[in-house]
């Protein structure tokens, strides 16, 4: 009876992604955190009780712990896995139409395929949050994911807006944020692809795509899929525009004086420092963010929620635009790419900054970085993706100023 029990709870927990785990009682529990204040990022590589992560097997399950972290209180929840019986798809001269069915309410969306001219399928594919603004291969799809159809939430007066908030109603209006009732949506579409291969395109070799405000709900999407081979947020930092939150930055990074645009994002933003746009996130995290008064209690940052994507692909492009706080980015990302180094497999996490060029224009010196992460993700080579660049201000930082923890070399 009580092993049916604890492999129910596994099961739940880990959504059969946890692969095999040996040390079962850390992956289990997550503890209601006393939250502490913590200037410095936090650690990925102790657990919330206080015992370190020594293996990859256990870093796995501090991986399913630190999801749960921020899905809980950044995040907002998201409803059980849609079931096969209630989810249709049809791709008709590239459209692509998913129905959703949760018991009385019914959705539909669409995406647009488009099938590359050469190359055979199963084709890999790119999907962009909003018209591709990166180089896409001539030999993969282009998926266009429209994902203000799913959830609205460009100004806080838009949440809960959106077809996500249509199907599972008030209750998910009250915990759920824009950027997971996205994720939301992507995974649907992925299961559209998965189950349907008369589409075409291979489950396994996908990439997502967006840039600034599309760019954040898509590095959460790679973050919560783990059918996401590689993830590209580009120009994501960005804590100090109107319409910001962050996307590779870190909340404790962008909140500090010394990073924060080096006092140049006055300019942008008035007096005061721009409040982040709290719709994207879940009702409850806005006490963390407003003001930013609170966000060193934060049992974890986004060098954590990059790290979910982990060892999988991520190449993260950049820029020097002051009001993206681009230092944030560098020092976050920095953190971020240890828990791949702890894997071996630094090299699957890129991080590119680049400056001097128009918001979301990529710059051609990006190029053979992003082509040898497609190569490497999409195309199977074997290729080296082995890139830390940092063109921007501040070049020789000391961006483990903010990691009070060493980095293991997992077994
Ligand atoms: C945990 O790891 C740290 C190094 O990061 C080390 O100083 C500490 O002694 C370890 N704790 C235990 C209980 O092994
Ligand atoms: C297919 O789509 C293209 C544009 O995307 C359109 O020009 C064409 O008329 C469509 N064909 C059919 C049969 O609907
Ligand atoms: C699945 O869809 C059917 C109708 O197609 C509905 O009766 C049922 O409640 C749905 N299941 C769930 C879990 O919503």
């Amino acid at each position: 009876m009580q092993l049916v029990y604890l492999a129910t709870i596994i099961v739940l927990v880990c959504q059969g992604h946890c692969g095999v785990i040996q040390n079962r009682d850390a992956c289990l529990t997550t503890p209601d955190v006393p939250f502490q204040t913590n200037r410095k990022l936090p650690n990925p590589f102790r657990f919330e009780d206080g015992t370190n992560v020594t293996t990859k097997e256990q870093w796995k399950c501090r991986q399913e712990e630190m999801k749960r972290l921020i899905v809980r209180y950044e995040l907002g929840d998201l409803p059980p896995p849609t079931k096969p019986e209630n989810m249709t798809a049809s791709l008709n001269n590239g459209t692509l139409i998913i129905t959703v069915t949760e018991g009385t309410k019914t959705i539909s969306f669409k995406a647009q395929v488009t099938l590359p001219t050469e190359g055979t399928a199963p084709y890999p594919a790119v999907i962009s949050y909003s018209k591709a603004l990166i180089p896409i291969p001539s030999n993969a799809a282009v998926i266009f994911y429209n994902s203000e159809e799913i959830a609205q939430d460009r100004t806080e007066s838009s949440r809960g807006m959106g077809k996500f908030f249509d199907l599972y109603g008030n209750e998910y209006r009250s915990k759920t944020g824009g950027q997971a009732a996205k994720a939301w949506g992507l995974s649907r579409l992925l299961d559209a692809l998965e189950r349907n291969p008369s589409f075409g395109i291979d489950i396994n070799r996908i990439a997502v795509t967006g840039c600034s405000y599309t760019g954040r709900p898509a590095l959460v999407a790679g973050a919560l899929d783990h059918r996401i081979a590689l993830t590209i947020p580009q120009e994501s930092g960005g804590g100090n525009a109107p319409v910001g939150g962050e996307g590779t930055n870190c909340w404790r990074l962008s909140e500090d004086p010394m990073v924060r645009c080096e006092g140049k994002c006055i300019s942008v933003c008035g007096t005061v420092e721009c409040p982040p746009n709290p719709s994207p996130y879940s009702p409850a995290f806005a006490k963390y963010i407003t003001g930013r008064a609170n966000v060193a209690e934060l049992p974890f940052d986004h060098h954590m929620l990059a790290g979910l994507i982990a060892p999988r692909g991520l190449y993260v492009i950049e820029t020097d635009i002051d009001f993206l706080n681009p230092l944030s980015s560098v020092g976050c990302m920095e953190a971020a790419r240890t828990q791949w180094e702890a894997l071996g497999v630094k090299q699957n996490m890129g991080f590119s900054l680049v400056g001097s060029h128009q918001h979301c224009q990529f710059p051609d010196s990006q190029k053979g970085e992003l082509n040898a992460f497609y190569d490497k993700f999409l195309f199977g080579k074997d290729v080296n993706t082995d890139v830390f660049r940092n063109e921007g201000y501040r070049k020789g930082g000391n961006w483990r100023q903010w990691m009070d923890w060493t980095v293991p070399t997992l077994s």
